[in-house]
């Protein structure tokens, strides 16, 4: 139904890393990349798939100076019997939509985006590392490339996706982590960019990570930028609380960025009739009804961890410590039964895997 994306490969393919090696976040990247440019006037033409490779750009390109840019992550997964699974890929490309919306960005069509991720995917299929836990880290990203100074949307655009072998989140077994609330800095405010995945707002967070770095934390937990004091996200996931029983996660509320495992967690919460409240929730609420024994589990979600479990709660001097700091019951159901469907070793009854 698409017209074939032309396809360049590389003369020099790097060599893969054998099973076994230790492959991090982030540092490795396949042979490939696919690439699409926008005019305006002419819309997104020319996809195409090329060898990997540094881009050329005028250092007046507008993306190095106002930072008119989005992006996405998702992951490719290794199945049993070799194939490779993609989950739910089309929501990160209709959330990149919204991303665009917010950053005056033209939109993209997100099954074309599905198609050209797959192509690109088939082309470096050997990278899809085999390891259990393991995954091809996905990056979709768009960025302004009108060269020349003053703050105006570009007319011209550039989509890439690279992609990345990535080792597993918890080689070790799923740790919960310690997050301390940042009481000073907030990430978003309503009206501003916090619900679209854009490089300002993870540029402004860069301060509180060190800072939690710092006092030996993982994680910042982020509160809402007007009255300091309801919960949004925990670094660069969304976050749920075990209460009475009962799934809690803060209402997505203009400065909370839409996450797809969030959303997952919602639905499957459903499915199985755990009750769960989408609501605004505050810190002193939280610290209060953890002094009372009423939270039994939190956890953030996330693409990178699915659930990240956490321990240990700091907000100013209250040290908030959670089910002995041991992962919960319906944390280690979540994290297993998304988990399962997204290497198809558990049947996919939501439909939310595709075949790349
Ligand atoms: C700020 C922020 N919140 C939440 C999430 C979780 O979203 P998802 O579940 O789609 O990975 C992410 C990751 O993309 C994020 O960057």
């Amino acid at each position: 139904m698409y017209q074939p994306i032309p396809i360049n490969r590389t003369i020099k393919p790097a060599v893969k890393p054998a099973p076994g090696t230790p492959l991090g976040f982030g540092q490795l990247f396949t042979d490939h990349m696919f690439i699409m440019d926008y005019t305006e006037g002419r819309g997104w033409i020319n996809p195409r798939i090329e060898p990997y490779a540094p881009i050329c750009l005028d250092p007046s390109t507008i993306v190095f100076h106002y930072g008119q840019a989005v992006f996405e992550g998702l992951k490719a997964y290794r199945t049993a019997d070799g194939s490779i699974n993609l989950f739910r890929p089309i929501l990160n490309f209709e959330r990149m939509n919204t991303s665009n919306a917010r950053m005056v960005i033209p939109p993209v069509d997100p099954a074309f985006c599905v198609h050209c991720l797959k192509e690109l995917i088939r082309v470096d299929q050997d990278w899809v590392p085999t390891d259990p836990g393991t995954s091809l880290y996905i990056r979709p990203f768009i960025f302004a490339t009108d060269a020349h100074l003053g703050v105006s949307p570009s007319q011209t655009y550039r989509f890439m996706i690279i992609l990345s072998p990535s080792g597993a989140y918890y080689p070790e077994g799923i740790k919960p982590v310690n997050i301390y609330v940042e009481a000073e800095y907030v990430r978003a405010v309503k009206g501003g960019t916090g619900y679209a995945k854009t490089p300002g707002n993870y540029a402004s967070s860069l301060i509180s990570q060190a800072n939690a770095h710092a006092a030996g934390y993982v994680q910042v937990l982020w509160l809402d930028g007007v009255h300091r004091r309801y919960i949004e996200e925990v670094g660069s996931m969304n976050v749920f609380f075990v209460i009475d029983d009962q799934l809690v996660t803060p209402a997505l509320n203009g400065s909370i960025l839409p996450g797809i495992t969030r959303r997952t967690v919602i639905e499957l919460a459903e499915a199985m009739n755990i009750p769960i409240e989408e609501r605004a929730i505050a810190i002193d609420e939280l610290a209060e009804l953890a002094r009372a024994d009423r939270v039994s589990e939190v956890f953030g979600s996330g693409t990178a961890a699915i659930i990240s479990p956490v321990g240990k709660l700091k907000y100013n001097d209250d040290v908030m410590i959670f089910n002995d700091g041991q992962i919960g019951k319906l944390s280690q159901i979540f994290y297993d039964t998304i988990t399962a469907i997204q290497y198809g070793q558990h049947p996919d009854a939501f439909g939310w895997t595709e075949k790349v």
